[in-house]
C-alpha cells in the first residue's frame, strides 16, 4: 500500500502562516478537510428535480445533522422559490455556514445578500469564467473585462459579508497564468475561499492536481489568505478522483453533493469523498467532521425527495454496497469481516433501520420513534403523519424505520400540491383492458373527474388524470420501488413529467402501488404547473448575456 504523498509546497506554507480571523475558513487545522455541500444548488440543477421550500429545509436540517461545514442553499436570483428557500435555510438551520451563489453582477450579489441576511454565518459565492472559450462565446467579452468584473464582484460582496468565495468558472480549461491573475485580484479584494471548478468534468487527476499546485506557486499569498476548494464534475467519471487529487495538492475544502447529484453527470459524491478520507485516514493524514452514521439516511432522504434513484451498486449508499453475493465472500466475512469489507456498514448508518411499530402504537410512540430517527415533527405535521401511520399500520403488520422515513417525507410534500387526488377506481381483469376513473382537486379549488381505458392499470390511471386536468404531459420516467422487503412492503413511486422545456418530478408512497403511482403523478403535475409558471421569467433572466459588474 503506497504511503500518502507529502503535503504540497503550498500547504506547507499555509502551516507557517497565520490567517487573519475573518471567516469560518480561518483557523482550520491543516489536516482538516471542509465539506461544502452543494446538493441544494448544483444538485438541484439536475433535470427534473423540483424541491419545494419545505423539502429544501428538511434536507438542509439533515445536512446540518450530517455535520457539513457549508451548505450552498441555492442561487437566490434564479427564481423567487430559490430566494425563499435560501432565506428560510439561512433563518432556521444552525451550525453550517450558509452560502448563496451569485454571478459576478451587483444584482445577483445583492439578491444573495438579502436572502442570507439572517444567517449566523453567511457566505456569498460569486463566479465568473476564466476560460477563453467561455469569455469569447458565452460572455462575449475580453479577459480584461473578466478582471474588472471579478474585482468589482468580490469587492462588492466583501462590503456586504466577511465570508466570500470566488470561483473562476471552467478554470481547468483556462490558461492557468490568466486564472492566477484573476485570483490575485479576488484575493486582493478579500476573497476567503478560492474554488477551482472543473466545470465540464474534463480534467484528469494529475492535471487537476498540477493546476492547483501551479496556483500555489504563482500566488504566494494564496495559502495564507484563503482556503482552496475543489469543485469537480463527473462527466468522465473522475469527479471523486479529481477531488482527491486536489486535496493532495493542498485544497482543504471540497464541494460535493449527496448521491453525486449535479449538472449533467453530477458532482463528486459527498459520501464517496468522505468515506475515502475516513477509510484511508492513516495514509492521507486528513479528516472531516462529518458524522458518517448519518450518511445512509441523508442519501435516502435526498433520493426520495429528488426522485433520483440510487443505483444498487453505487459506492457507499447503493443497496448492494455492503452485500456479499459470492459464497466465498460470504464465508470470509462470516469468519472475519475484514476479509472482504474495507468499511463497516454501521459506520455509514446502515443499522437501526429495523425499529418496528405496530397498529396499536400511539401518537407518542410515533413521535419518539421519529425523534430516534432524528426527525422532529410536531403540530399539524405530526397529526398528518400519525393519520398516515395508522392507515399504513392497518394494512401492514409492522412499520419499520424505513417506512417512517418514507411516510414523513411523503407528508412534507403536501405543501406544494396544486392538484390533489380525491379518489380513484381501477377495474382490472384478464379479459378486458383496465379502466380507471379519478376525481382530482385543481389548483383553483374545483373538482374534476376523468376516465380512461389504458394498456395497463398504471397507464389507465395516468391518462384518466390527464383527462381530468385536461393536460397531456410526456411521461419521461416512471419507477416503483419497495421501501422494505416483504409482501406487505410500502411501494414508493416516482414520476418525471415533461411539458415543452419544463420537467418536474413527483413521488408517492402507499401499500397499494396503483395509489402510490397516482399520487406521484398528481404531484408531478402540480410541480410542473409551478415550474411552468416560473420557468419563463427565470430562463430569460439567466440566459441573457452576462453583463459584467461595473468597475467601482
Ligand atoms: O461547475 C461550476 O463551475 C459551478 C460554479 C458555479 C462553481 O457550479
Ligand atoms: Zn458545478
Amino acid at each position: 500500500m503506497a504511503a500518502a504523498k507529502p503535503q504540497t509546497e503550498g500547504k506547507r506554507k499555509q502551516e507557517k502562516t497565520e490567517r487573519k480571523p475573518m471567516s469560518n475558513a480561518d483557523a482550520v487545522p491543516n489536516d482538516r478537510v471542509l465539506i461544502f455541500d452543494t446538493t441544494l444548488r448544483d444538485g438541484e440543477q439536475s433535470p427534473g428535480i423540483s424541491l419545494n421550500v419545505q423539502e429544501k429545509l428538511e434536507i438542509a436540517h439533515q445536512l446540518a445533522r450530517l455535520g457539513v461545514d457549508v451548505i450552498e442553499a441555492g442561487f437566490p436570483i434564479a427564481s423567487p422559490g430559490d430566494f425563499e428557500a435560501v432565506q428560510a435555510i439561512a433563518r432556521e438551520v444552525e451550525g453550517p455556514v450558509i452560502a448563496g451563489l451569485a454571478r459576478a453582477q451587483a444584482a445577483d450579489i445583492d439578491r444573495a445578500h438579502k436572502a442570507l441576511r439572517d444567517a449566523a454565518r453567511p457566505r456569498i459565492h460569486t463566479f465568473i469564467s476564466t476560460s477563453d472559450i467561455h469569455i469569447q462565446h458565452q460572455m462575449r467579452n475580453t479577459r480584461e473585462d473578466v478582471k474588472v468584473g471579478a474585482r468589482a464582484a468580490v469587492a462588492h460582496a466583501r462590503s456586504l459579508v466577511e465570508d466570500v468565495e470566488f470561483s473562476p468558472m471552467d478554470a481547468t480549461r483556462a490558461d492557468v497564468e490568466f486564472t492566477a491573475e484573476v485570483l490575485q485580484i479576488a484575493l486582493d479584494e478579500g476573497a476567503t475561499t478560492i474554488n477551482i471548478p472543473d466545470t465540464v468534468g474534463y480534467a484528469m487527476p494529475h492535471e487537476y492536481a498540477a493546476f492547483i499546485a501551479r496556483l500555489f506557486e504563482l500566488l504566494p499569498d494564496l495559502a495564507s489568505k484563503a482556503i482552496v476548494s475543489t469543485h469537480c464534475h463527473d462527466d468522465l467519471g473522475l469527479a471523486v478522483a479529481n477531488t482527491l487529487a486536489g486535496v493532495q495538492a493542498g485544497a482543504r475544502q471540497v464541494e460535493c453533493a449527496i448521491n453525486g447529484l449535479g449538472e449533467r453527470a453530477g458532482n463528486a459524491a459527498l459520501e464517496e469523498v468522505v468515506m475515502l478520507l475516513e477509510t484511508r485516514k492513516a495514509d492521507l493524514g486528513l479528516h472531516t467532521e462529518i458524522n458518517t452514521r448519518e450518511i445512509s439516511r441523508t442519501s435516502r432522504l435526498i433520493s426520495r425527495l429528488s426522485g433520483y434513484a440510487v443505483q444498487p451498486n453505487k459506492a457507499i449508499v447503493g443497496r448492494n454496497a455492503f452485500a456479499h453475493e459470492s459464497g466465498i465472500h460470504q464465508d470470509g466475512v462470516l469468519k472475519e469481516r475484514t476479509t472482504f469489507e474495507i468499511m463497516d456498514a454501521r459506520s455509514v448508518g446502515l443499522e437501526g433501520t429495523d425499529l418496528v411499530l405496530g397498529k396499536h402504537s400511539g401518537r407518542h410512540a410515533l413521535k419518539s420513534a421519529l425523534q430516534d430517527l432524528g426527525i422532529e415533527v410536531d403540530g399539524a405535521l405530526l397529526d398528518q403523519a400519525f393519520k398516515r401511520f395508522k392507515e399504513i399500520a392497518d394494512r401492514k403488520k409492522q412499520v419499520t424505520a424505513m417506512d417512517l422515513e418514507a411516510l414523513v417525507a411523503d407528508e412534507l410534500r403536501e405543501e406544494v400540491r396544486g392538484y390533489g387526488l380525491e379518489w380513484f377506481e381501477v377495474e382490472v381483469s384478464s379479459s378486458r383492458p383496465p379502466h380507471a376513473r379519478v376525481r382530482v382537486t385543481t389548483p383553483a379549488g374545483d373538482v374534476s373527474e376523468g376516465d380512461f381505458t389504458g394498456d395497463g392499470p398504471v397507464d389507465a390511471i395516468f391518462r384518466a388524470i390527464n383527462a381530468a386536468v385536461d393536460r397531456e404531459p410526456r411521461l419521461r420516467e416512471f419507477r416503483i420501488d419497495s421501501v422494505t422487503s416483504g409482501q406487505d412492503a410500502l411501494g414508493e413511486a416516482s414520476v418525471v413529467l415533461e411539458d415543452g422545456d419544463v420537467s418536474a418530478a413527483g413521488q408517492g408512497v402507499s401499500t397499494d402501488i396503483i395509489e402510490a403511482s397516482a399520487l406521484a403523478y398528481v404531484r408531478a403535475l402540480s410541480n410542473l404547473e409551478v415550474r411552468g409558471r416560473r420557468a419563463g421569467a427565470t430562463a430569460e433572466k439567466l440566459q441573457e448575456d452576462v453583463p459584467l459588474i461595473a468597475a467601482p
